[in-house]
């Protein structure tokens, strides 16, 4: 934080729990940057960026947008029926292999993983992701997680529920998350965005993307 008495400390890569890899700064600003534009071009279609409206009628605070399989509560189809009805696009294959290097960076050795599936979530100062276990996929490969422009707490929890014991990381811009192995059911979100905090040389005009990577096994 810019103006306290002390400079940050600096921010190590830590195992959150077993299989659960924070390593903060990961990806480069040019790499950022170029994430941020391809969201922009993700978001405005042929499926729209929009708020989820699950089945019982709330509506997410996240905004969200698919590649190559479209999440639609709860489960995956290739068409966003509950949107525009329009097929998803393509999950590029430079996303794949950022992914791959991703698990590589985390396990030292990518386990031949092979996402074929992406959620992009924008959050806005407001938004939130209550606790919830990503289960849609019939695959037990890992999910990795790159965060962009403003920190979030990302509330990372247990298998049994959504309740303690959880570990609150922050992260920041930049940062890879995976969880697999004993942590690929954990619980997990997102309690918190901190508005503001996103470096402006990243091209946002405020809030957090973040983009997750699934093998969905389908
Ligand atoms: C998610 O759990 O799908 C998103 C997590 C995040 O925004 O960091
Ligand atoms: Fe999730």
């Amino acid at each position: 934080m810019s103006g306290t008495l002390f400079p940050p400390e600096p921010r190590e890569r830590a195992e959150v729990a077993p299989g659960a890899v924070h390593v903060p700064g990961w990806l480069s600003i040019e790499r950022q940057r170029e994430l941020v534009a391809a969201c922009r071009g993700w978001a405005r279609g042929p499926v729209p960026i929009r708020h989820t409206v699950l089945p019982g009628g709330g509506v997410m605070s996240v905004q969200t947008v698919c590649l190559g399989w479209h999440w639609k509560p709860y489960r995956y189809v290739r068409t966003a029926d509950d949107v525009n009805g329009a097929a998803v696009a393509e999950l590029p294959g430079w996303l794949a292999e950022l992914g791959r290097d991703a698990v590589r960076e985390a396990y030292g050795d990518d386990g031949g993983y092979r996402p074929d599936a992406a959620l992009v979530n924008f959050y806005d100062g407001a938004a939130r992701m209550g606790m919830h276990q990503d289960r849609e996929e019939r695959s037990r490969a890992p999910v990795v997680s790159l965060s962009i422009g403003d920190s979030c707490v990302f509330r990372f929890g247990n298998t049994e529920g959504r309740g303690r014991p959880y570990t609150d990381v922050e992260l920041l811009s930049g940062d890879l998350f995976v969880f697999g192995g004993p942590s690929r059911f954990a619980f997990h979100g997102v309690p918190k965005v901190l508005a503001g905090t996103g470096d402006p040389a990243l091209g946002m005009r405020g809030g957090r993307l973040n983009v997750t990577l699934r093998e969905t096994g389908l």
